[in-house]
């Protein structure tokens, strides 16, 4: 689906997709913008939930996720980057492994409503 975005001066929501779109352990990636920067972000569903973040490893400021292997781990248990393989709880952002362990992704607002699913920065 194409992305929308109503700007204001700051901040943004982004329609980033439709419920339907991202199931359980599959994720999309998207734009936003953010302090009048275009960011990289990246929503997620684990286990029926939908979280989102900024689309930036905090160890060396890359996207986490690659083409051919997708964000989640093998068993889908935690987010994965897959430079120096840092995880990351998928609720939370926190690092618990790998060369990150106190630094969090930047997590991100969701809201669903009618069947869509809307990110937008922290307040
Ligand atoms: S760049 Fe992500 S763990 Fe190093």
């Amino acid at each position: 689906m194409e992305v929308q975005t109503h700007s204001g001066d700051t901040t943004s929501v982004v329609a980033v997709a439709s419920i339907a779109d991202v199931p359980p352990g599959k994720y999309k990636n998207f734009e936003l913008e953010l302090d009048g920067f275009r960011q990289h972000g990246v929503l997620i569903n684990y286990h029926g939930d939908f979280h989102a973040y900024l689309n930036v490893c905090p160890h060396a400021g890359i996207p986490l996720d690659t083409v051919d292997k997708g964000i989640f781990n093998a068993d889908g248990s935690y987010l994965i980057c897959r430079k120096h393989w840092a995880l990351f709880q998928p609720e939370t952002g926190i690092c618990v492994s790998g060369p990150c362990p106190i630094a969090p992704l930047s997590k991100l607002v969701v809201h669903v409503e009618n069947e869509m699913i809307y990110v937008s920065p922290k307040n």
